[in-house]
């Protein structure tokens, strides 16, 4: 570690950590090489291909376009998290259910984007889903799989919570 480097303090995954951070570390080496949390990957590492997606106070980034430093203060979800909470459940059941992974390299990132999606945009189509998971590269699926996927899920939240909002 040189001279240069800054403690920061942050919650992972419910958790606070505070940890001393090379000023150019980027938050997914962060979080895989010193919190070991290895479930999002690292693709492209210039933005293109979205194996790195986390989120971070709420809204999903790309982890090696933000600085571990730039993450100070903020409240980050992983893979490792949003599954252990079920939040991803059901998005994990039907992928799993239509085969829309492989070699599972992109699927972190490919789920908490379509949680992403279907939190903001509940009556989303295929088109819309499409569009939104255009910056999640897949190279073995052909995508097909993983838009039946989402869709099922976006129908079946959709259907759950008609249900409750008539309880
Ligand atoms: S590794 Fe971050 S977008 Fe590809
Ligand atoms: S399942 Fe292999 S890259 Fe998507």
């Amino acid at each position: 570690m040189s001279d240069l480097g800054r403690t920061i303090t942050l919650t992972v995954n419910g958790e606070r950590v505070t940890r001393r951070v090379e000023p150019r570390q980027h938050l997914i080496d962060f979080l895989r090489l010193a919190l070991e949390l290895t479930g999002s990957h690292v693709g492209c590492e210039h933005g293109v291909c979205g194996a790195c997606t986390v989120v971070v106070d709420g809204e999903i980034v790309r982890g090696c376009l933000v600085l571990a430093v730039q993450a100070d203060g903020a409240v980050v979800e992983t893979i490792e998290g949003l599954s252990e909470r079920g939040a991803l459940a059901d998005l994990q059941a039907a992928f799993h259910a239509r085969n829309a992974l492989q070699c599972g390299y992109c699927t972190a990132g490919m789920l908490i984007t379509a949680d992403a999606l279907l939190r903001v945009q509940p009556d989303v189509d295929r088109a819309a889903i499409r569009s939104f998971i255009s910056g999640n590269f897949c190279r073995c699926t052909g995508y097909h799989a993983i838009v039946d996927a989402i869709e099922a899920v976006a129908r079946a939240r959709r259907e759950a919570a008609k249900e409750s909002a008539g309880r």
